[in-house]
């Protein structure tokens, strides 16, 4: 199972995600910081590798996709360094947000759940960011970018690549 891992991760990054789970295990409740560092190291938790931790941790492996998939902030696909959140909630969907993650999506050269090929960039679609004042919305990173004009989608890329 971990020779798989190392083929997609390198041993590097295994060694790492190894050195987290022998620091955590012991600890009681230490689960959410386990996948949170683990994902650090690796930018996404694919099901093997959610198998391979709940094999070191012992147990089920139900238990790390139930968590995995109830968080946002855990990613079941690969993420870039920068992931560019398109809110598709109701205030932003009427307001062309479909429109902006299209377009985004265009001058990053990615579908969704794909990785650009410098590694920098992944496109989501969210629900509603809780900033319908603002629609439509756009989070990179720690940014929100709000009222965005789907014409001016590359100011924000460029913004957020400076
Ligand atoms: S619908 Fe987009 S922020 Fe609420």
């Amino acid at each position: 199972m971990r020779s798989k891992l190392v083929e997609q991760f390198t041993e590097e990054r295994m060694t790492a995600v190894d050195a987290v789970i022998a620091e955590y295990r012991e600890q009681p409740g230490a689960l959410l910081i386990i996948l949170e560092k683990v994902q650090d190291v690796t930018r996404y938790l694919p099901v093997e590798l959610q198998r391979y931790i709940a094999w070191k941790l012992e147990m089920p492996a139900s238990r790390i996709y139930g968590v995995a998939t109830f968080y946002s902030y855990f990613s079941l696909v690969p993420r870039g360094r920068k992931v560019v959140k398109v809110c598709s909630g109701t205030a932003c969907y009427v307001k062309r947000a479909e429109e902006i993650k299209e377009r985004l999506k265009q001058k990053i050269g990615v579908a969704e759940g794909e990785v650009s090929a410098d590694g920098e960039f992944s496109i989501e679609e969210v629900r509603c960011l809780g900033a319908c004042g603002l629609a439509p919305v756009v989070v990179v990173g720690e940014e929100t970018f709000g009222l965005i004009d789907p014409e001016n989608v590359g100011e924000i890329l460029e913004k957020v690549s400076s």
